[in-house]
């Protein structure tokens, strides 16, 4: 019989909301180091299970100084976000009720909230109300999907159904970028077939962003099928492609645009950064992620699709032992329900949009604009901030949320020097931001993307990086009291026992 699980989910929220709690003042790095961790982890498997409160407390107690605080808000790494309460919560739920989102014959109800998620979601990006989306594990598979898409309908307006006949003797398609597109753009045309020798940078302006005139001569070149591929929100520096441009330019060749906005999207669900993306909903495919700005739980990219024949050629897929809504619907009047495996290229698979949902009613468009409004703020004033530092030099300031630095070396070696300032900060625990290599230089990337972060997490970033630019953590101030965060101890500092 089953045991009342009551007890196990009560601990386990107990567990979860401590965690919750310390994130405000624990260390962003983790203290464990691998050696560590495998030491701590690396159990025996098991002949004879375990108590289910004991491996979750153990769980707890054994993976509590490998995790980087990455929910926190002190943390300006990667664009990765945190999750907002309703977000979380609903995750929990989704876990739960584990229905397979496959179909809508496998979970009715989590079928029907994908549908009006994609439908809120292509309002608050201003996307056309006539593209199809699927909800991915991330930009990743998004960008595959979409890339998948282009690739069906660039082939078959040129007579050739590469579904059935492949790639072998296919017309090659091209794929234009700035040169500045993120990798997972790159391994989506390997996966797809099309070969990274198709890849072609046709490169950037002073500014950064791709060169019209460049992409116009490239898409003159050949009536070769072609994709061209623009950022929204470039990685490195937040910048966007002049989007209205580069599709005109595109449309009057035949091309496919695809938008990178895995985070930059979000700006355009506010006022205040929208023009960045004047004549973004113009593309004919769109990538943007719900565990980043919108800050949902990890495993939520979205997919938009403006041709949703060629979405759901490239991607749906048949089996005579499945209930397909679109099939059993045929006749009846009513529109079909919609079968998420048509759209993504899962089968089985997390009822992910059920966080998505959650997440937008809970910040409602209002919400989700302030939040991308807030961070912005953040990081110019890092930025500013950690700019105005002595032996500090702006590289880049945020367009929206990204921005670069690096430290100027006494002896010229600006590169090692700038690894080695980023080094302290992630040892000195207080906040966390990574490197990058930017125009040939050694960079620092400041990130703000996280709802937590606020006024004093900055504050407390500017001096964790002050702090770090002479002095080594263990050796710098040592009174943190005031601080209000734990700075790491030798005792726990990675590689020491
Ligand atoms: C601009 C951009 N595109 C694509 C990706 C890949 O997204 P994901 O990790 O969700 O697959 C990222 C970040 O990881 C990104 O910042």
């Amino acid at each position: 019989m089953d045991k009342d699980p009551r007890e196990l989910l009560d601990r386990t929220a107990a567990h979860a909301a401590e965690f919750l709690a310390g994130l405000a003042t624990r260390p962003v790095s983790p203290g464990a180091d691998l050696g560590r961790l495998r030491e701590t982890l690396g159990r025996s498997l098991p002949e004879d299970g375990v108590d289910d409160v004991r491996v979750i407390d153990e769980l707890v107690r054994d993976t509590a100084d490998g995790l980087l605080g990455s929910a926190g808000g002190r943390f300006f790494g990667w664009v990765i976000g945190g999750g907002v309460p309703a977000a979380l919560a609903a995750d929990w739920l989704t876990a739960t009720w584990d229905q397979n989102a496959a179909m809508y014959a496998c979970g009715p109800a989590v079928a029907v909230i994908e549908e009006v998620t994609g439908e809120w979601l292509k309002e608050l990006l201003g996307l056309p109300g006539e593209a199809s989306f699927g909800f991915t594990t991330g930009a990743q598979a998004a960008h595959l999907t979409a890339l998948a898409a282009a690739r069906h309908k660039l082939l078959a307006d040129r007579g050739w159904d590469v579904e059935r006949r492949g790639l072998a003797g296919a017309p090659v398609v091209r794929v234009l970028t700035s040169g500045r597109q993120h990798a997972s753009v790159e391994r989506a045309v390997r996966l797809l077939g099309l070969g990274t020798d198709q890849l072609r940078s046709v490169g950037s302006g002073a500014d950064g962003r791709i060169d019209l005139a460049a992409l116009e001569r490239e898409l003159a070149a050949t009536d070769a099928p072609t994709v061209v591929c623009l950022q929204a929100g470039e990685i490195n520096t937040g910048l966007f492609d002049p989007f209205g441009e580069a599709c005109a330019l595109a449309a009057a060749r035949g091309a496919w645009v695809h938008v990178d906005g895995a985070f930059g999207l979000w700006a355009n669900v506010g006022a205040r950064h929208r023009h960045l993306l004047d004549g973004v909903d113009r593309a004919d495919s769109w990538t943007a992620d719900g565990h980043k700005w919108l800050n949902v739980p990890f495993d939520s990219g979205f997919v938009f699709v403006r041709h949703p024949s060629a979405h759901r050629d490239a991607l749906s897929t048949r089996a005579s032992y499945l209930v397909h809504a679109a099939d059993t619907a045929s006749g009846t009047g009513v529109t079909p329900a919609r079968d998420q495996l048509d759209w993504n290229p899962e089968w089985s698979r997390r009822a992910r949009a059920v966080p998505v949902y959650a997440a937008v009613r809970a910040l409602g468009r209002r919400g989700i604009a302030e939040m991308v409004d807030r961070c912005v703020d953040h990081a110019r004033r890092l930025v500013a901030g950690i700019g105005e530092l002595p032996g500090v030099e702006v590289l880049a300031r945020p367009v929206i949320n990204q921005g670069l630095v690096r430290f100027l070396a006494a002896d010229g070696d600006h590169d090692a020097h700038t690894d080695r300032v980023i080094d302290r900060v992630q040892r000195d625990g207080v906040a966390w931001f990574g490197g990058t290599t930017w125009n040939g230089m050694r960079a620092m990337r400041i990130s703000a993307v996280n709802w937590r972060t606020d006024a004093h997490a900055v504050d407390l970033a500017i001096g964790a990086v002050a702090r770090s630019l002479t002095a080594d953590p263990l050796t710098a101030v040592t009174d943190h009291a005031n601080l209000g965060v734990h700075r790491r101890s030798a005792a726990s500092r990675p590689g020491k026992p």
